[in-house]
């Protein structure tokens, strides 16, 4: 292997696949070698864009070329376990889209081959990769908010909508809110204990589309965690309301972002610290970056893992189950959601949209 570079295929060249590869072709430790995708016209996109790749529909020619070391897996959760075996039986390094597949068990069996494989493995939980959590973190862990004792996490947008793909990955909360599973049991430090949770079927659709769940961990921290793509998609002016709010016996720590900026205050008993920065939203470069570096020092330097990930999509499975359990009531009708999906057919910028309606990758120069 090339001590100083990676050599990396990318399967799956939609909205993800998109910013992946702008961000490999930023990077100077990998080389992008290969995209491969399904979709004709998507091929053409792919070739315009990366013009020093191989484009291709057929995956065996990223799992056939001994000089890749890495696979890059950004397609829906369906395609992904097969992709999975592959690399694993190819001897190549993964980077995956969450969740590693779509259902549990399948899940359990990726974690359980990749723990015996010797291969590195991360999970987009682009939340470990943000820097406004991890200076939340690193202020909670110092003591500074004293015992910790209440974790709150929302995220509501007017996102992602039923019937715009992302089917195999399941309603918003497992879909999206897994992420904010992720996060709750990341802060609290902690495994899952005990939960409830309401959901709403807004628009009457089947699956409720906005889920809030509280509960405890076993370590005694309580939690609530509120989820869904549901927040004003008609209003003239959109906006959403994402947070992660944190209380200990002795003070608080809380961060927001406007997909712009993020803030960050935090109350501690010796110290007030209030920032703000670029959100940054998937943090890509962040992930691609500390995978990169990892792989070629052999061990892990802080990439989140398969079994986190594999843990958060279990847990928000369950919980979704108990929010259709408890009797999500029907708000709204599903006109208005119809009204929703053209509204958003015709923007050009807007929350989560299809990948058919983002910009293109901007077109660097291959290094
Ligand atoms: N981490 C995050 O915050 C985040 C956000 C959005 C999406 N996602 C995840 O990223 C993944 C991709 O989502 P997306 O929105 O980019 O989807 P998308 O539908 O825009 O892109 C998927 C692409 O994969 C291609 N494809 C599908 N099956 C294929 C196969 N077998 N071989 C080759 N190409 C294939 C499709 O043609 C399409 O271009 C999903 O698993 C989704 O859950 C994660």
């Amino acid at each position: 292997m090339d001590k100083e570079r990676l050599k990396v295929g990318v399967i799956g060249f939609g909205r993800m696949g998109r910013l992946y590869v702008e961000e490999i072709r930023r990077n100077p430790l990998w080389t992008l070698a290969y995209i491969c995708d399904s979709d004709e016209e998507t091929r053409k996109a792919a070739a315009m864009v990366a013009p020093e790749a191989v484009i291709t529909d057929d995956e065996d020619d990223i799992f056939g070329d001994p000089d890749v070391n890495v696979v890059g897996l950004f397609t829906l959760a369906d395609a992904r376990p097969a992709q999975i075996r592959e690399a694993l039986k190819t001897g190549k390094h993964v980077l995956a889209e969450k969740p590693v597949a779509d259902d549990i068990a399948t899940e359990w069996e990726i974690v359980d081959a990749v723990e015996r494989s010797g291969l590195m493995f991360t999970v987009n939980m682009c939340n470990r990769n943000a820097w406004y959590h991890k200076e939340m973190i690193d202020f909670i862990r110092s003591g500074e908010i004293g015992e910790l004792a209440i974790v709150r996490v929302a995220h509501m947008t007017p996102g992602h909508m039923p019937q715009e793909g992302h089917e195999p990955e399941g309603p918003a909360f497992h879909d999206c809110g897994m992420h904010y599973v992720d996060v709750a049991r990341w802060y609290a430090g902690g495994e899952y204990a005990t939960y409830h949770a309401q959901g709403v079927r807004m628009w009457s659709h089947e699956s409720p589309w906005w889920v809030q769940v509280h509960g405890a961990f076993q370590n005694g921290v309580v939690f609530d965690i509120t989820q869904g793509s549901v927040y004003g998609h008609m209003a003239k002016d959109q906006t959403h309301n994402c947070y992660v709010d944190v209380i200990g016996s002795k003070g608080i720590a809380r961060t927001t972002h406007d997909y712009k900026t993020a803030t960050v205050e935090l109350h501690g008993v010796t110290r007030t610290v209030i920032k703000t920065g670029d959100f940054k939203d998937k943090q890509i470069d962040v992930m691609i970056d500390v995978f990169g570096r990892s792989i070629l020092a052999g061990k892990n330097l802080g990439f989140p893992t398969v079994r986190d990930s594999v843990i958060a999509s279990d847990m928000a499975w369950k919980m979704l189950r108990d929010a259709e359990k408890n009797g999500a009531p029907c708000i709204g009708r599903p006109e208005e959601m119809d009204e929703i999906l053209a509204r958003r057919r015709a923007m050009t910028n807007g929350y989560g949209l299809p990948a058919r309606r983002q910009k293109r990758s901007s077109h660097l120069p291959p290094k």
